[in-house]
């Protein structure tokens, strides 16, 4: 079984970017943790990252089309982009929506997914656990 794991804008400068918020950890690291935590659960996984909208619903474009499982941190654009919204619905396989930080105990801004409407569903607040969780939710989920 393949997943793909999508990170939206910003995540790619986690070391750089409010530690007391995202942890301490780098993207680099994110990436080893994910690969590994993976492998260990008998998946393997394909992780990419981008700042760019177009280039994420290109992405999900091409999972929907390989009927690939994915975990998706959508970062900001989480909560305003109906265009990745719709991406997400022509997925065939489940998927997750992480995010490191809890975003409901944030700005009020970030109560608002436009995203979790249309997955199978959403771990929030648990740093790079986030993405373990989401993995191991996922393969029973494609069971
Ligand atoms: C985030 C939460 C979002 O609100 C924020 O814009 C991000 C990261 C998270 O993983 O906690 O960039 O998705």
């Amino acid at each position: 079984m393949k997943i793909l794991v999508l990170n939206g804008p910003n995540l790619a400068r986690l070391d750089l970017r409010e530690k007391s918020i995202y942890g301490d950890f780098s993207y680099a690291e994110l990436e080893e943790t994910v690969t590994r935590f993976a492998k260990d659960s008998g998946v393997t996984v394909e992780i990419l990252q981008s700042d760019s909208e177009t280039e994420l619903i290109q992405i999900l474009h091409k999972a929907a089309d390989s009927k690939t499982p994915v975990i998706f941190n959508p970062a900001a654009f989480t909560h305003y982009s109906y265009a990745i919204r719709d991406a997400v619905v022509m997925l065939k396989a489940p998927i997750i929506e992480v995010h490191i930080s809890n975003p409901l105990s944030r700005e009020e801004f970030r109560h608002t997914s436009v995203i979790s409407g249309v997955v199978n569903g959403t771990i929030a607040g648990f740093g790079l656990d986030s993405y373990r969780l989401a993995i191991l939710a996922l393969i029973n989920l494609v069971k």
